[in-house]
């Protein structure tokens, strides 16, 4: 499977970090929401879900988590430690969080505004959908 990551440059100075992400120009969407997981235990997993069209990039801002990732057909694990890197998901992608260290903070920039109609929650619902696409 092939895994869409993005570097942002951080502008380093004697000051410290600071990371800029534009919609449209690092990341492939207009953003439309942004929201923020943290304080997660560390025997829990979010997530458990693909979508019918959002897209988004996970940005792991402070501490580390784990991403699984589904397309269907194959899975793959993928870390998130550095602040300046995002992770891009399609719609189509089944996506559990998990392996949140105790000062995670795992930003997301989503492409639409939540919309509880978007998701596919029923993995056997999401195997339909990503299959009949893909026959
Ligand atoms: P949930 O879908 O369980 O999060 P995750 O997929 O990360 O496990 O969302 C938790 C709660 O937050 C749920 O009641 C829905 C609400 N929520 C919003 O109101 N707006 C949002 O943009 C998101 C992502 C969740």
């Amino acid at each position: 499977m092939e895994i869409k990551k993005y570097t942002f440059l951080p502008h380093g100075d004697e000051r410290g970090q600071l990371v800029v992400v534009e919609e449209n120009k690092d990341i492939p969407f207009d953003v439309k929401r942004v929201y923020y997981i943290y304080d997660t235990l560390a025997d829990v997993t979010r997530g458990f879900h693909a979508h019918k069209c959002l897209e988004q990039v996970l940005i792991c801002v402070h501490g580390s988590c784990k991403i699984h990732l589904d397309n269907g057909f194959e899975t793959e694990e993928v870390l998130l430690d550095k602040p300046y890197e995002g992770l891009y998901i399609s719609n189509d992608m089944w996506r559990e969080m998990y392996d949140f260290s105790s000062d995670a903070v795992l930003l997301v920039l989503a492409s639409q505004y939540y919309d509880e109609a978007d998701y596919i929650r029923n993995y056997d619902e999401f195997l339909k959908f990503v299959r009949s696409k893909n026959s």
